[in-house]
């Protein structure tokens, strides 16, 4: 049984949301209590939680004398206010609601912070309280204190994320079973891992507000959801998944932030030095450390000036998981109360460009269904040459498992498949290499164009 003294008032924590994040942390609350009271130095009294409809069935952990629908009082008479009942309009207004009456708030809600994170910053800043929201990015796994604490000493570079669970639910699945993408994404909403509708998870639009959340804390810039260029997996065939594995790699929807330094003098104030953020379906080398993380798994790869590769790895969401990192930043705000001081406030002073998606350089691979007669290789390579993209390797497949031309509407007989990986490129110059490849009178068909990562 704990011991440590604990002589400071109780501090009263409200909750805001009572799904299967809120469940749990209301659980840690009271079960843990004695714990977390040794831990902080004052004992954690959960006050309330907020829900919309008091009457709906609960799971029995829930005190439901807790309960209530006046969510707007709730939080005026709290210390702490955990926020883990998602959307924007009410959610951000409760939030500055609680900030304004002093208290302390801790958030999941990503899609809150990629749109309108600075307004809450800038409140809690005001104010003088804390605003914590280690969960809402990749659940339990610790990265945004990471990012924003133990590397702040440090410049970071890059961060490659998989930081959509059902995603990479999907496509590992499709990975290690051959299914199709409509195939795997059902699986996935069978076994509670994707929503009935997974829009959000499946074009890439959590992983983009994740995306935004990071690329802000790394690069001490603002970065909005809106910057993100986005593309999720819906494209993603079977096909390209089996391409991935004859070619030594498998297929992740990453995020990705990088700092482009604008030809590596940052004082010369290069116009191409900025940040670019991006979430798309990528081809990533079974060697990377990335290409290990299955099923429903996220992971964070960072890449810092002086602490090199860095690789953060765990469950990205589920209610435990994720009610683990709330409960470590409602511990963190409390023992302010207690001992005193702030966590860190929002740090923007780089105000880096955001630079377009076509700033980034990457290596492709582009898959071409083509007539097989002499010389189509060769104006394909010319093709690519007069974009000033350089060809790293070119496959032509025989073996009968990969001779399918990748494109349903065309028969095989005559035709061949060619998978060409370009060295580094320009995005903007392969988009402009496609079009021209594609008008090639001996090409059929242009059946995918994937990006290589973490090469
Ligand atoms: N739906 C998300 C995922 C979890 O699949 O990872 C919450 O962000």
């Amino acid at each position: 049984m704990p011991s440590a003294a604990v002589s400071h008032p109780p501090l009263r924590v409200a909750l805001l949301g009572c799904g299967v994040v809120g469940t749990q942390v209301a659980r840690l609350l009271t079960q843990e209590a004695e714990d977390l009271a040794a831990r902080v130095g004052a004992r954690l009294e959960l006050v309330g939680i907020a829900v919309r409809d008091a009457a709906a069935p609960r799971d029995p952990v829930i005190d439901r004398a807790l309960l209530t629908e006046d969510a707007e009082a709730l939080v005026e008479r709290a210390d702490i206010v955990v926020e883990v009942m998602g959307g924007i309009e009410s959610a951000r207004a409760l939030l500055l609601r609680a900030i304004g009456a002093g208290a302390a708030v801790v958030t999941a809600n990503k899609a809150l912070l990629a749109e309108d994170g600075p307004t809450l910053y800038r409140a809690a800043d005001d104010a003088g309280v804390d605003i914590y929201f280690e969960a809402a990015v990749a659940g339990a796994i610790p990265i945004v204190r990471p990012v924003r604490e133990s590397l702040a000493g440090d410049h970071v570079r890059r961060v490659l994320g998989i930081v959509n669970g059902t995603t990479n639910y999907v496509l590992d699945q499709m990975t290690s079973t051959g299914a199709g993408l409509a195939e795997a994404v059902k699986e996935a909403q069978d076994l509670g891992y994707a929503e009935a509708d997974p829009t959000a998870d499946v074009e890439g639009y959590d992983a983009a507000a994740k995306a935004a959340i990071l690329a802000s804390l790394a690069f001490h810039t603002r970065v909005s959801l809106e910057d993100v260029a986005r593309e999720g997996i819906m494209a993603v065939t079977a096909d390209d998944v089996a391409w991935a594995a004859q070619t030594g790699h498998v297929i992740k929807l990453l995020a990705i932030a990088e700092l482009h330094d604008g030809g590596g003098d940052r004082s010369a104030g290069s116009a191409a030095e900025g940040v670019s953020v991006r979430v798309h379906p990528a081809l990533v080398p079974t060697s990377h450390p990335l290409a290990g993380v299955r099923g429903s798994f996220n992971a964070v790869f960072v890449e810092a000036q002086s602490a090199g590769e860095l690789m953060f790895y765990g469950r990205g969401a589920g209610g435990s998981p994720t009610a683990s990192a709330v409960l470590g930043d409602v511990v963190s705000a409390a023992r302010h109360r207690v001992l005193g001081g702030k966590g860190p406030q929002e740090s923007t002073y780089a105000e880096l460009p955001i630079l377009p998606a076509t700033a980034a350089v990457t290596r492709y691979q582009v898959r071409l269904a083509v007539d097989d007669r002499p010389g189509v290789l060769a104006q394909v390579a010319q093709a690519l040459a007069a974009h000033g993209v350089s060809i790293e390797a070119v496959r032509q497949p025989t073996a009968p498992e990969v001779q399918s031309t990748g494109a349903a509407d065309l028969p095989t007989a005559g035709l061949a498949q060619l998978v060409i990986t370009t060295h580094a490129a320009p995005e903007s110059a392969l988009a402009a290499t496609v079009a021209s490849v594609a008008e090639l009178e001996p090409v059929r068909a242009v059946t995918s164009v994937l990006r290589v990562e973490g090469a």
